[in-house]
């Protein structure tokens, strides 16, 4: 991917993920595994692979057990967390992590996997002087996101948080990625609950500050994982390729493994031990040392490090959370397990 040109970004990571409660109960969102990695570890391979060195973690809820997991590997640019006593809303998290910086940066809702390229985005900021880029995104249903909506020559004209319908019927919305200059943050006061998509961006443009709305020539991947129909559509994308610079440790489609059947595509960790005659996938991802009993057929599902699965039970579109176990025989549909 080419190189962007900007070196620092911040991710706004501090949010309570109460959408996909109850496995935030388990594991903050930005380390629920996606893929067999975190979830915001996509984000930082994707910064790094487009020349970012730079990245400060605006964290919160489970920023310890954040800070812990994403230390456990080299993400190819220095990651650093900076952890909030109370929430601070989005602009006031990005005052408090990104405040002190002297050049323009990224700033991310961390919870999103994507793989558009950020270079032009960074050439149009540059170019038109403008204080703040918008990546934008055409949906059609924009009712939950923020609509962007964009005067003749692409400068921002309104920025409406959540709304049922656009007006306008350019239905753009905010993919979570801005550029910002650094002074973008002085309409942010210190230490205040502020939101960048309420207040800071309104008042920018109430400044009369130019905001560039950016849409992508060519169409890319996005995907806000929000919501537990979105972080199982997560895993489905990505084992089949979404993203380029992300290979997951996928078994080979329709391979018989001595004793047990996997339909492609399925990704497993180590260590996972399969019994006899168990059929795996399509569209599985097993974590680190999960086990599955003999005759067991799962598809569509997701099972975390250290999963069980009892003999004969049948799983379709499940997510085995921590250490959890399907006992034998089950059958279960659409349904998270938790752990002890
Ligand atoms: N540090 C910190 N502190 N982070 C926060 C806080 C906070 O108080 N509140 C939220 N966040 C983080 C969340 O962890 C998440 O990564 C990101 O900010 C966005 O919050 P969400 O709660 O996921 O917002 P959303 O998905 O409903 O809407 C946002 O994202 C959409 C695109 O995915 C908005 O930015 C919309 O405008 C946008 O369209
Ligand atoms: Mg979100």
């Amino acid at each position: 991917m080419i190189d962007a040109g900007i070196r620092s970004a911040v991710l706004l990571v501090g949010g309570l993920g109460t959408r996909l409660r109850p496995l935030t109960y388990a594991r903050p969102k930005p380390i629920l595994p996606v893929v067999n990695i975190p979830l915001v570890g996509h984000q930082l391979l994707w910064f790094a692979a487009q020349g970012v060195r730079r990245v400060r973690l605006a964290a919160g809820y489970g920023a310890e057990q954040v800070r812990e997991e994403l230390s456990r590997r080299d993400w190819g640019l220095t990651v650093e967390v900076i952890v909030e006593e109370q929430p601070l809303d989005t602009a006031g998290a990005l005052k408090l992590a990104g405040g002190d910086l002297h050049e323009p940066f990224f700033a991310t809702n961390g919870d999103i996997l994507l793989n558009a390229p950020l270079a032009p985005m960074a050439a149009a900021q540059a170019a038109a002087g403008a204080t703040a880029s918008i990546l934008l995104r055409r949906v059609d249903d924009v009712s939950h996101y923020g609509l962007v909506v964009r005067d003749d020559v692409g400068h921002v004209a309104a920025f409406l948080e959540k709304q049922p319908t656009d007006p306008s019927g350019q239905n753009t919305v905010n993919a979570g990625v801005y550029l910002l200059q650094p002074d973008a943050l002085d309409f942010v006061p210190e230490g205040t609950s502020w939101s960048v998509e309420r207040q800071l961006y309104p008042d920018l443009l109430a400044a009369g500050r130019t905001v560039l709305g950016h849409v992508p020539e060519a169409p890319y991947y996005w995907l806000d994982v929000g919501r537990m129909e979105t972080y199982l559509q997560a895993h489905l994308d990505l084992l089949d390729g979404a993203v380029e610079w992300f290979e997951p440790d996928v078994a080979p489609g329709d391979e018989v493994t001595g004793a047990w059947r996997g339909l492609g595509p399925l990704a497993m960790g180590e260590g996972c031990s399969i019994g006899d005659g168990a059929i795996l996938g399509p569209n599985v991802c097993l974590g680190r040392n999960v086990k599955i009993g003999a005759g067991a057929q799962v598809a569509s599902s997701v099972l975390w490090d250290g999963a069980e699965v009892g003999e004969g039970a049948r799983l379709e579109k499940v997510i085995v959370a921590g250490d959890a176990r399907v006992g034998a025989g089950q059958t279960l549909f659409d349904r998270i397990v938790m752990g002890p």
